[in-house]
């Protein structure tokens, strides 16, 4: 068991930290503009992550701001459980169901990415009890996925180390290689009449930006549909524009039956996510026997409705969507460059979301960037950028370069 080595200066216990770390080593952040962030001792940053793949609208915006304080000085906070509703919630919910593939089926809200796909997942295993004799439980997952830190999201996660070491996880997940279709089609052959359903990113963020390969989403559905499984995109990074449509659904042409969200639903100003549920599967939660006997305290939250409302209006307004592509044009251009020159081995992503693969360990060369003013994720051999869809082509320009100078 590891002893602490430097006395920590304060409570706080960071997220995906070692609990060791001292206060005093972690970057202090005090203020943020567009796509740039300043540390407490004035130092500027480009933030190439959007702080964690989801301030697409960029940091500072007035426009939520204001949105925010005015439902506050109206209505600060009231829950949505039955028998109360408020109309930012009502709002959110239809423009976020207008933008997707299903706007005719039903938004379900919470808070964080880990919620939704929690209840993404009961709501799977639901509707296949009422469907079968209750023998439909299995949830295929895909190696490199990642679907958050609750109990089911961990369970659901293609990332060996973050389901380790927290005792028996949820039952009956079984996982396939990320991209090996083949692999799901013997999976489905030996099982599929007990498969709830497949949960799956349109492209696999936090597992180090892989884009599906060709033909791999439609396979997926494909199967699916012909053992009466449900498909559940995660769109928690891939939503609000970030693979260049409002969802990677509407980017690969593949519709799922669930789809959740967070992270660019509202720019993260205020914690908003949510779950997209197809027509289909509506019809199903809809027999007016049935109580839906989940949800959050703070579903619907008016303020992170609020926020989710100017957010969208904002993206709209700012061709943010179509503004992606033309961010994936630039990481195109810039990185194919640095793998002319031989600097950087491979690169992969789409729209706002890259990986360029350095053929090493990434995190050196991530903490130099961070030295440098250039925050990037570092996976495996691969350093990440996710930056707000606002950022200039200077920025972007900044970050290329810095890759440049490390990965050289
Ligand atoms: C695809 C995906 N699903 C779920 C989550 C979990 O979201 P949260 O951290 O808001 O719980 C994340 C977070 O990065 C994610 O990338």
């Amino acid at each position: 068991m590891a002893t602490a080595t430097a006395k920590a200066t304060s409570a706080l216990l960071h997220p995906f930290s070692k609990a060791s770390k001292p206060e005093s080593e972690f970057i202090n952040i005090v203020r943020a503009e567009g796509s740039l962030l300043f540390d407490d001792t004035g130092k500027r940053y480009v933030d190439g992550m959007a702080s964690l793949w989801y301030c697409q609208v960029g940091h500072g915006r007035r426009q939520i701001i204001d949105a925010i304080t005015t439902q506050m000085n109206q209505l600060a906070t009231y829950n949505t459980f039955d028998p109360f509703t408020n109309d930012a919630a009502i709002e959110v919910a239809d423009k976020i169901a207008a933008k997707s593939p299903h706007p005719d089926g039903r938004v379900f809200l919470g808070c964080s990415g880990s919620e939704a796909i929690d209840t993404a997942l009961k709501i799977a295993r639901l509707v296949q009890q009422r469907r079968s004799d209750g023998s439909r439980q299995i949830i295929i997952r895909r190696t490199h996925g990642y679907h958050g830190t609750n109990f089911g999201g961990t369970t659901a996660q293609g990332i060996e180390a973050n389901r380790d070491g927290w005792g028996d996880l949820v039952p009956h997940f079984m996982e396939v290689p990320g991209d090996d279709l083949e692999a799901m089609a013997t999976l489905f052959a030996e099982h599929g009449d007990r498969v709830a359903a497949v949960v799956s990113e349109p492209v696999q963020g936090a597992g180090g930006v892989h884009p599906p390969v060709e033909g791999y989403l439609e396979g997926m559905r494909r199967l699916c549909d012909q053992h009466n499984a449900l498909l559940i995109f995660d769109e928690v990074i891939c939503g609000f524009g970030r693979t260049g449509s409002w969802f990677g659904a509407q980017t690969f042409g593949v519709t799922p039956d669930l789809m959740t969200f967070a992270k660019g639903a509202s720019s993260g100003y205020l914690p908003l996510s949510g779950v997209i549920i197809s027509r289909d599967v509506a019809n199903e939660l809809e027999d007016p026997d049935l109580i839906l006997r989940t949800g959050y305290t703070y579903s619907g939250h008016p303020a992170s409705c609020a926020a989710g409302i100017a957010n969208i209006d904002l993206i709209e307004e700012e061709g943010l969507v179509e503004r992606a592509n033309h961010i994936g044009a630039r990481f195109t251009d810039g990185l194919g460059a640095l793998k002319s020159d031989g600097i950087v081995k491979e690169f992969r992503g789409i729209g706002g979301m890259w990986a360029a693969d350095v053929g090493r360990d990434s995190i050196p060369l991530r903490d130099k960037m961070y030295g440098m003013g250039l925050v990037v994720r570092g996976v495996g051999d691969a350093l990440i950028v996710c930056p707000p869809l606002v950022i200039t082509d200077s920025e972007i320009d900044e970050l290329i370069e810095g890759i440049a100078k490390v990965a050289g």
